[in-house]
């Protein structure tokens, strides 16, 4: 059993197949955190009091416990620990006081389901501990949830709080996970970027005191990414100690690190208090989303393999084709100016190379004909589709292709038919300008009007239309964020009520449309997290297709998501036919789900070619780009290179790639590939030369050179 609990000494154990978690009941009511490391046979030390000067105790307890200088499992406010708390709430006699002491648990096979929001699947495997705090002066209830994911090595938390007093009180902060970590001594990791460059990688020491990273725009962002690592300052890619953390939220969020007087590193993920608050009346309850996190003691590798088998195997929906289409968008080839005749065009050309689907995106409704009109009216604009969508995508079919569709649910343009009827659905502050972003505001998804209006239109629009895939974006954060739908009291509530609305929408068109694939964007990866990748296959990597900004791009999501989840196209804006150029882009898309992005029917032949016979050499490998484990073993972010590899699981069959991400004068560059079988051989389908394992193992060399678009792959195959 994952999971258990020994009676005598009030301790828990929560054990995955290489890690174990442990905490105790102090004095049979304080839930205090002991280990979270390696899985071993060592005994497990019960709590230690350690004595601070001015450090608050209870005078029943005396000096045998400290709420300051514990390692906490769950924290409330004013409790005497002064160290950013993870639950606050304003209490109706005016102060914000909440002491949560254990009062009961249990285990359970499996898991509960989080109302309205996405959380992880379980296996057969799967354990989940409930644990019951209360506040016995307020009557607050606060379950606190540990499910298990044992073949991953992840362990999930999220809680539940419930007002079991008299009085409505008011949730100001609410965090789904803590982990007090013994020592200070760590780096942390986390990606920043903006539009265009997003999940910047940086790594830096951990300082005393307060340090986070954030999303306070409604969306999880190009900002800022929720995943972060806590690592050893000496941890690299095979060695040292790592936790990892990460989200199933897709809207605002805080992860916090707090480093204090007594050497312990207090990591929280959740909601946090920006934009949010939750009026909680007698006897309601608010269930947090889930936050997910790993231990590894070999480096990020194998954080790396924890997150993506978890991602894969409890979090993605199923694949709805057999195999995962190769697809041509229509965006940076054509922008607003489609029309039927043009995009049969693009459908003649995308079977003609090998292509399995078309993705017609932005302007094909409303008087969308540049981006300051038209979002909300979701039908098609019968001066570019003359006999309507049905009549064309069944064209579209006769191609033998499959088709797929953009659309952005959550926006409205102030000059659309739907944002004159409805003012009131936006987002907005009462009396306060809306102010507009890519000239568009934002639908108030927590408003059921807005959310049964969007069935509506899309159903009339869709239903009968062979769609196979709809590209779901969201191109503005949220500014002036309130609800003419709720009452002065809930405003706060706005951002969260907007998210849970989303996954409605999301949860919906799963169920409308279930043999379709969706494709999640946000203005590229706006919206990259957990959340979105339980209702979207994968999501568009970036805006930026240039393909030195990718390889950075995909380095550092790799870190947390896998492959699978990103959409890489090969673009081509000004048709350029340079072989060298043009293969560096396709080598670069290689690292994820392979898609085009480029006038096709205007490309002149021999680029027509050559995107049949990338297609076919993809195919040879897609299943270990998008299945396969992988290993990253130069980092672009800090080497002139990229360099990495995909395998199999008996390692017959690695895919390499070698990426120079900046010109140099020439070096030498060794690429080892450590997980190659020792004394096997293997030969590179691509070159035609054999290499044994040992050679592998001490690294292939290549020669970096002082020009642009240099790479060279290898496809290693395990000889009998
Ligand atoms: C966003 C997306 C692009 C494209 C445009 C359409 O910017 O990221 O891929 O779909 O919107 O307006």
């Amino acid at each position: 059993m994952p999971i258990s609990f020994d009676v005598e000494k009030s301790i828990f154990s929560i054990e995955t197949q290489n890690t174990k978690y442990c905490f105790q009941i102090v004095f049979g009511k304080f839930p205090v955190h002991l280990y979270y490391g390696a899985k071993n046979d060592a005994e497990i030390e019960g709590y230690k009091p350690e004595m601070y000067s001015f450090s608050p105790f209870y005078a029943e307890h005396g000096f045998e416990y400290f709420p300051d200088t514990c390692m906490a499992e769950y924290t409330g406010f004013d409790d005497g620990d002064f160290r950013t708390c993870s639950l606050k709430v304003k209490n109706a006699n005016g102060d914000c006081a909440t002491v949560l002491k254990y009062k009961e648990h249990r285990i359970f096979n499996g898991r509960l389901e989080l109302p309205g929001l996405p959380f992880a699947d379980v296996d057969k495997d799967c354990e989940t501990l409930e644990m019951t705090l209360c506040d016995d002066v307020t009557g607050l209830i606060v379950k606190v949830y540990y499910t298990v994911f044992v073949n991953e090595d992840i362990i999930s938390r999220y809680v539940s709080i419930t007002n079991g007093g008299e009085y409505t009180v008011t949730i100001e902060k609410c965090m789904s996970l803590l982990l007090d970590i013994e020592g200070k001594n760590f780096d942390m990791i986390s990606l920043y970027g903006k539009h265009n460059r997003e999940r910047n990688y940086q790594r830096n020491p951990l300082f005393v005191g307060n340090q986070s990273i954030f999303s306070r725009r409604g969306a999880s962002s190009h900002q800022f990414n929720p995943f972060i690592a806590v690592c050893e300052k000496n941890a690299d890619q095979r060695s040292g100690v790592v936790y990892g953390f990460n989200f199933v939220y897709s809207g605002n969020f805080l992860d916090e690190v707090e480093v204090d007087q007594t050497g312990h590193t207090r990591v929280q993920i959740g909601l946090g208090s920006d934009n949010f608050s939750w009026l909680l009346e007698k006897g309601e309850t608010f269930v947090s989303p889930e936050a997910v996190m790993t231990f590894s003691n070999s480096g990020f590798d194998t954080m790396t393999h924890n997150f993506h088998n978890f991602t894969r195997r409890h979090i993605l929906p199923p694949e709805p084709f057999k195999k995962r289409p190769v697809v041509l968008n229509t965006w940076e080839a054509c922008y607003f100016d489609i029309d039927e005749k043009e995009m049969l065009r693009f459908a003649e050309s995308a079977k003609e190379c090998g292509i399995d689907m078309l993705v017609m995106d932005d302007g094909w409704f409303g008087e969308r004909n540049d981006d300051k009109a038209g979002l909300g009216d979701w039908f098609e604009n019968r001066n570019k589709f003359k006999d309507g969508l049905k009549a064309f995508v069944d064209k579209v079919k006769n191609y033998g292709i499959k088709f797929g569709i953009w659309v952005e649910p959550e926006m409205v343009n102030p000059d659309s038919d739907l944002f004159r009827a409805h003012p009131d659905w936006c987002i907005q502050c009462r009396n306060r300008e809306m102010m507009e972003s890519r000239f568009q505001l934002v639908l108030d998804m927590g408003n059921p009007q807005v959310i049964e209006y969007l069935k509506d239109i899309f159903s009339k629009t869709f239903d009968g239309v062979s769609i196979d895939y709809f590209k779901w974006d969201m191109n503005r954060h949220l500014s002036q964020v309130g609800s003419s739908y709720l009452p002065p009291e809930r405003q706060g509530e706005a951002a969260y009520r907007h998210i849970l609305g989303v996954y409605e929408l999301f949860r919906w068109f799963r169920e409308k449309y279930p043999n379709a694939m969706i494709e999640n964007c946000s203005g590229g990866g706006g919206r990259y997290d957990l959340g979105m990748m339980k209702y979207s296959t994968m999501i568009w990597t970036s805006d930026n297709t240039n393909p030195y900004a990718r390889i950075q791009l995909q380095y550092s999501s790799m870190l947390a998501y896998p492959a699978a989840t990103m959409s890489c196209h090969v673009s081509n804006h000004r048709l350029c036919s340079d072989p060298k150029t043009f293969n560096y882009r396709y080598h670069t898309a290689l690292g994820g789900a392979l898609g085009y992005e480029m006038h096709l029917p205007n490309a002149e032949q021999a680029i027509r070619d050559g995107v049949k016979e990338q297609i076919v050499n993809y195919r040879k490998y897609e299943d270990l780009i998008l299945k396969g484990d992988y290993y990253a073993v130069l980092n672009p972010f800090v080497t002139n290179y990229s360099a990495y590899y995909y395998t199999n699981e008996d390692k017959s069959r690695i895919l390499l790639s070698y990426l120079q991400y900046r010109p140099e004068e020439a070096c030498e560059v060794v690429i080892p590939v450590l997980e190659a079988c020792e004394d096997a051989v293997y030969l590179d389908e691509i070159s035609g030369k054999t290499f044994t394992g040992k050679e592998l193992i001490r690294g292939i060399s290549v020669i970096s050179e002082n020009s642009e678009c240099n790479s060279q792959m290898w496809y290693l195959i395990k000889q009998k």
